[in-house]
């Protein structure tokens, strides 16, 4: 019977244990889910004061963990995302350009638009540089210089895509190379509106 009764009382610990754990566990990863949540629904808001929402969205809900519900990280995020993919498209312009049997006129085109995407990875890097070391003291000539170049790297994105225009060139090239640089002047559009939206909320 003694025995009986302290083998009930250790189920019974060992239960409320178990009991206790899940419990914490759930209330832990509900907490955990509802951050997510809160996190994902503050970068697709944030998204709709860009132009286009849907590809803000879709390159910056991964780093929604990392953006919290901040409004300079999010521009900060956009701004990193945009170096990214510019400097990606630029490596392979360069290797394209290398490698392909291209019209004279083709080449020169491909030769400016790498320079410009060039100015553009360099305005960005600027950028995020300054993004990074924003502060009360700083905030207005830094938060002006950031405008300016993100302004410019756009600048030299459509720079880019304009010698491309005409008949003389081929159309898969064309294609190509405008559709690539496209995104990138979409993504710089979109973290310029966020950096916009960030200097209108800080006053
Ligand atoms: C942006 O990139 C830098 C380094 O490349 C990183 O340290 C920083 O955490 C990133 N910030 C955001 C908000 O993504
Ligand atoms: C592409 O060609 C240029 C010279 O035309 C050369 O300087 C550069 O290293 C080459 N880049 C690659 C990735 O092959």
């Amino acid at each position: 019977m003694a025995i009986s009764l302290r083998f009930n009382h250790h189920v019974l610990t060992s239960l409320f244990i178990a009991i206790t754990l899940a419990t914490v566990k759930s209330v832990h990863t509900t907490t955990e889910a509802t951050t997510t949540t809160t996190n994902t629904e503050f970068v697709k808001s944030s998204c709709t004061f860009t132009a286009y929402p849907r590809l803000c969205f879709a390159s910056l809900s991964t780093q929604a963990s990392l953006i919290q519900t901040s409004p300079k990280l999010m521009a900060h995020a956009a701004l990193n995302i945009t170096l990214a993919s510019a400097k990606a498209t630029s490596a392979m312009m360069v290797r394209f350009s290398n490698s392909s049997r291209l019209k004279p006129r083709e080449v020169s085109a491909m030769g400016d638009c790498i320079e410009e995407l060039g100015d553009t990875l360099d305005e960005l890097r600027k950028s995020i540089g300054e993004m990074g070391q924003l502060s009360g003291s700083n905030y207005e000539v830094y938060m002006s210089d950031i405008q300016t170049w993100v302004s410019a790297a756009l600048t030299d994105e459509n720079t880019c895509t304009d010698g491309f225009e005409g008949d003389d060139m081929n159309g898969k090239v064309k294609v190509f190379v405008r559709g690539r640089i496209l995104v990138i002047a979409h993504l710089t559009s979109n973290a310029l509106a966020l950096i916009n939206h960030f200097a209108s909320i800080h006053g």
